[in-house]
């Protein structure tokens, strides 16, 4: 069914360098979750702080009852397993080839005989699409199947969250919507909850039922794709609509005369909110939330043209 993650109060800094300070959020049970962030603002270092590589000053990360921010080195090792990590070079190891890149964990974190290997690294390689590719090291073969290869990796011990660093970088357009598909349809077959770091628009749009954004050193928000995608908060606003009008500058954020001279300039209204991909066919939807619900529980009316008002309007 997946776990939640529930962080409260969290402060990191690396000496005197505050990170973010003050992060609070609950990723639900297997729902998927986007965080968004300019370069820089500690969303890598989020990541690694769930999984307790690295320790926040202060606050809470409790995942089944255990605080990872505070709990023994025995109880970490424990709660690690419950995780599966895509790093975002796939960060195979490159004189293996890709069957035991992916035998890996297997080998390393359990007692199962080669042939109960062979038997879930198949079905790993089967899930991601790799069937045929098992005798080809990582060098060899594209990005895509690179970040695919590492999916599975990070998939053999049935993990209960998977956390995605930028899994989309560096792929074309075309491969990052088949991956982003993959992350869909896997999130529906596998029931475990997913937080996804990327940079990609379009992913945080149509992918997640969550969004956070870290900016300045703190969450600026955390919540439903609907509410962020309809926000007219300026970071949020500017982040998910690509846009130059808004506090974030090109280093950092916009000094007082910048901002001055933006002041009134007109923006154009908000994109209509596009419909959250579904998994593929034969893969059964999940149960967590309907699409619009979220709009609709705030009395709001999605924006025309979107995939709730036109659910709506077939409803009808
Ligand atoms: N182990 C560390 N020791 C000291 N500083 C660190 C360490 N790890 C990260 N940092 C610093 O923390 C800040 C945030 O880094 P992080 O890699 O989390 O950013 P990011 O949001 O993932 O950026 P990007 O989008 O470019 O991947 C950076 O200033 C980085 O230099
Ligand atoms: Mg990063």
């Amino acid at each position: 069914m997946g776990v939640e993650i529930k962080v409260d109060g969290l402060t990191k800094s690396f000496g005197k360098q505050v990170i973010w300070r003050d992060v609070s959020l609950t990723v639900p049970a297997g729902e998927i979750c986007v965080m968004l962030g300019p370069s820089g603002t500690g969303k890598s270092v989020f990541l690694k702080a769930l999984i307790g590589l690295l320790k926040p000053e202060t606050g809470s990360i409790v995942i089944e009852g255990t605080d990872i921010a505070t709990c023994s080195e025995k109880d970490l090792y424990e709660i690690r397993k419950l995780f599966g990590v895509l790093f975002q070079d796939g960060a195979m190891f490159g004189s293996m080839n890709l069957y035991d890149n992916v035998a890996f964990p297997l080998r390393e974190h359990t007692r199962k005989s080669e042939s109960e290997i062979r038997d879930i690294v198949m079905e790993k390689m089967d899930l991601v699409g790799l069937i045929g590719a098992e005798d080809k090291l990582p060098g060899e073969i594209s990005g895509g199947m690179r970040k695919r290869a590492g999916l599975a990796r990070a998939l053999v011990l049935d993990p209960e969250i998977v956390l995605f660093d930028e899994p989309d970088s560096g792929l074309d357009p075309v491969r990052t919507a088949f991956l982003n598909q993959l992350i869909v349809d896997l999130n529906a077959q596998i029931d475990a909850t997913f937080l996804i770091v990327t940079h990609d628009i379009n992913t945080a749009r149509t992918v997640p039922d969550n969004i956070g954004l870290l900016y300045h050193k703190h969450l600026a928000m955390f919540g439903p794709r609907e509410m962020l995608l309809s926000s007219e908060e300026p970071v949020v606003r500017q982040f998910l609509n690509a846009q130059r009008v808004g506090p974030i500058g090109m280093s950092e954020e916009k000094d007082a005369g910048e901002l001055a001279a933006e002041a009134g300039q007109e923006l154009p209204p908000l994109p209509p909110i596009p419909l959250q991909l579904e998994p593929s066919n034969g893969i059964p939807r999940r149960s967590q939330r309907e699409p619009g619900s979220w709009l609709r529980e705030h009395g709001l009316t999605a924006p025309p043209g979107s995939f709730e008002s036109q659910s709506a309007a077939l409803a009808r």
